[in-house]
């Protein structure tokens, strides 16, 4: 059973509705590797997983986990910043997941910011295969975060709605700005048949 209260599954949720096996997709926000796992189990063995980390502790402790599951051979690591998604990837992907702020347990300085996140998005929105998403799950609790929010659903309110589908979902009753999410879908192309 998903567990509403907890952005980041739903987050997995989400993504599990769209996801196939032998699909090539994004982790833009390495990190301790959770997300990383779980894409890399949901491709399969012919599936490619591309994770992103600027701190090159947390990518050796990801790459490590990887390899105890058996899960390494699916997963490219690269030390960069996400802002730079064109430099490796050149064709298209089904999912691209943010998970936006500082490593749980790590250096809070060292954190995402609006300026390289938008960047980066505006190349995702490029790679995205026709149905696939993007998810983002980001913390508006704390001061770049604030900012990143602010810029983030600016940029995605004005989307072309004939192009994307933009979801944002919101935990309303929990209080001190908790977590939340937004999904972007590139729309199916469909004929107007409207004449
Ligand atoms: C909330 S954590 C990610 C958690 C991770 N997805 C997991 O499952 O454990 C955010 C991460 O983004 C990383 N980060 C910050 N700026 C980045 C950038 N420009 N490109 C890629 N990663 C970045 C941070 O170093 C941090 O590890």
């Amino acid at each position: 059973m998903i567990s509403l209260g907890k952005i980041t599954e739903l987050a997995h949720h989400t993504v599990c509705s769209i996801i196939g096996e032998g699909d090539r997709v994004v982790d833009a926000t390495a990190g301790n590797g959770h997300d990383t796992i779980f894409l890399a189990e949901a491709v399969g063995p012919s599936g490619q997983v591309y994770a992103f980390e600027i701190q090159k502790d947390a990518l050796l402790k990801t790459a490590e986990r990887l390899k105890q599951k058996n899960l390494d051979k699916r997963v490219t690591m690269i030390h960069s910043g996400h802002e730079r998604l064109f430099n490796y990837i050149s064709y298209p992907v089904s999912i691209i997941m943010y998970n936006l702020g500082y490593l749980p347990g790590g250096d809070r300085q060292i954190t995402t910011k609006y300026d390289t996140t938008l960047e980066s998005l505006k190349q995702a929105l490029t790679l995205l295969k026709v149905g696939g998403i993007i998810t983002i799950v980001f913390y508006p609790g704390h001061e770049q975060g604030a900012d990143e929010k602010k810029h983030l659903l600016s940029f995605c309110r004005n989307l072309n709605a004939s192009e994307y589908a933009v979801l944002h979902k919101v935990l309303l009753n929990q209080g001190n700005n908790p977590p939340e999410l937004m999904v972007v879908q590139k729309k199916l192309f469909c004929s107007d048949l409207s004449g």
